[in-house]
């Protein structure tokens, strides 16, 4: 018998770590066919001078859009409306406001972004100049609020006092307010356009030249209320700012904000060109930064002809298109003039595409294959679904240029949707953009079926719950942690250097076990 020459083994430490941890290319390829996901492999450490701290995660996804955070809120009706755009972009990111709603609506959920002051409080709650302080004590107690000073104005708005919290008293329930209040001539205002481009660091200089005052109203030329300041509410924003990454803003220092649109279909099934142009039209004249051609299947001629009608109207808006999971569609949707490529099919957590329609591609293959067509064309790529976990943040950013999550968000305050309580635990709603009720609501379209046959359509998505978690600021800031961290690690010091850098290595059952806490009674979670 011939006896077994055993391969021969690399001695030098450089080939021993090329031969079990490898480059993307090499990875991949030697996995062709093969598909893997996310919990499939395993990053390899690298040589660092990094520290985690260090670790800039900025990325440009389009001429003129550059996020200071990697991560874009999914474009779905139970995770992004105006309340969470305005959390993603304060972190740095970039929300994209979902088509679930009447055009009109998603227009004014555009401008509420576009026109967020952080800090200033564009409602406060007023109160009318011949009301009782009686009334006022009723009112806070009804409403429960924590606050007892008032800005006083008449039926049109216009500023007459303020009403100091010291008067709103028992003993004087039966004074009018206009007896306690301040008058307007004693009363320190701002007006709207003396802001300027950073209106908190304007109404921190405020507070510190006017000692003792805590309230700072801001009026506009005709002295109505338009917003106010509180002094604590400022240091807070401050304090927390040295810590916090850049918000995301546009060229005129407000915040990014994207939305969604579908490929609209007149009634001879043709792209309703003028119907969609028009939309665009006003979500550009509400200052959008992006729009996203938001579909499940996005290699279709229905999804190449808007973005090509979009592209020829409006040259320098950035477009989003998708979602693909080959090279073929990243290099049809970029010659379409789409400038990122949202990628996934099936991996999001109410997902059941694969299941109802055997299809899809585990994420991390698809992100690979698309990253190679995505560098061909000169286009980026966004890593849509499916991440449960800041080290999923981690290997998806070493093919693509940002991440879009659903799940992660859905259980925020900011997301949309009431708080129900089940059991004495609290939770939210997340559902599928496939599910029967999201479709019938509006994103028949996105699945490629009419609105009043969805029901009768095979849903592609589930109705869920997320147990309610962190508001957004504290979610963002521990995935951008973990992000620091895998960055760190690798010895990346911007995701260029994270996409270049990236070892992978695949890993069994039992290797994934030992990469979660185990064996152990956990007292204390990670979050
Ligand atoms: P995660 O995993 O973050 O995924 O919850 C969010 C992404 O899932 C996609 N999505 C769907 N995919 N059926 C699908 O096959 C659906 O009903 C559905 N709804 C959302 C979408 O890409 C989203 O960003």
């Amino acid at each position: 018998m011939e006896p077994i020459t055993p391969a021969p083994v690399p001695h030098l430490p450089g080939e021993l770590d090329r031969l079990f941890y490898r480059a993307a290319d090499d990875f991949f390829v030697s996995h062709a066919g093969f598909s893997l996901t996310y919990d499939d492999v395993s990053l390899a450490t690298l040589y660092s001078e990094i520290l985690p701290k260090d670790a800039n995660y900025e990325t440009e996804l389009a001429p003129g859009l550059t996020l200071h955070l990697p991560v874009v809120s999914a474009d779905m009706d139970t995770v992004t409306e105006s309340r969470m755009a305005i959390a993603l972009a304060l972190n740095g990111g970039l929300g994209l406001i979902h088509y679930n709603m009447p055009a009109r609506q998603q227009l004014s959920e555009v401008s509420r972004v576009k026109n967020h002051v952080h800090g200033l409080i564009r409602e406060p709650i007023k109160v009318a100049p011949d009301q009782k302080i009686g009334d006022i004590l009723s009112l806070i107690d009804e409403k429960k609020y924590s606050f007892s000073t008032f800005p006083v104005v008449d039926e049109t708005g216009v500023l007459l006092g303020l009403l100091p919290g010291h008067c709103v008293r028992p003993r004087f329930a039966s004074r009018a307010v206009t007896e306690a209040m301040v008058p307007r001539s004693s009363v320190l205002t701002i007006r709207e356009n003396e802001l300027g481009d950073d209106p908190i660091a304007r109404a921190d200089r405020f507070f510190t030249d006017n000692i003792g005052i805590h309230k700072l109203l801001v009026v506009d030329s005709e002295d109505r209320l338009k917003g106010l300041f509180t002094l604590s509410d400022i240091e807070r924003i401050t304090q927390e700012r040295s810590l916090q990454t850049k918000p995301a803003r546009d060229g005129k220092f407000r915040l990014v904000c994207g939305a969604a649109v579908s490929a609209p279909r007149d009634a001879t099934g043709e792209i309703d060109r003028n119907g969609l142009l028009e939309h665009v039209g006003a979500l550009v004249d509400r200052g959008v930064d992006a729009v996203a051609v938001s579909t499940a299947h996005g290699h279709t001629k229905g999804v190449g002809d808007s973005v090509r009608a979009i592209r020829g109207a409006f040259p320098q808006l950035p477009i989003i298109a998708g979602n693909v999971t080959s090279a073929s569609g990243v290099e049809f949707l970029a010659g379409c003039g789409a400038n990122t490529v949202k990628v996934g099919q099936g991996p999001g957590s109410i997902c059941t595409t694969r299941v109802v329609a055997g299809v899809g591609i585990p994420q991390l293959t698809a992100l690979y294959v698309c990253s190679k067509a995505a560098a061909h064309c000169g286009v980026s790529i966004l890593a849509d679904g499916g991440i449960t976990k800041s080290g999923d943040i981690v290997k998806a950013l070493t093919l693509a240029h940002a991440v879009i999550c659903g799940s992660l968000l859905a259980g925020c305050p900011e997301a949309p949707g009431q708080i129900m309580e089940i059991n004495g635990k609290f939770y939210k709603q997340y559902r599928g953009m496939g599910s029967h009720a999201a479709m019938k609501a509006g994103s028949a379209a996105r699945y490629g079926h009419a609105k009043d046959s969805a029901q009768k359509s095979a849903a592609e998505g589930v109705e869920a719950l997320k147990e309610v978690s962190a508001p957004a600021d504290a979610v963002l800031a521990q995935l951008a942690g973990g992000l620091q961290s895998g960055m760190g690690y690798l010895g990346a010091s911007t995701l260029g250097a994270l996409r270049k850098n990236a070892r992978y290595t695949r890993i069994t059952a039992a290797g994934l076990k030992e990469s979660a806490p185990h064996d152990i009674i956990e007292v204390k979670t990670g979050n």
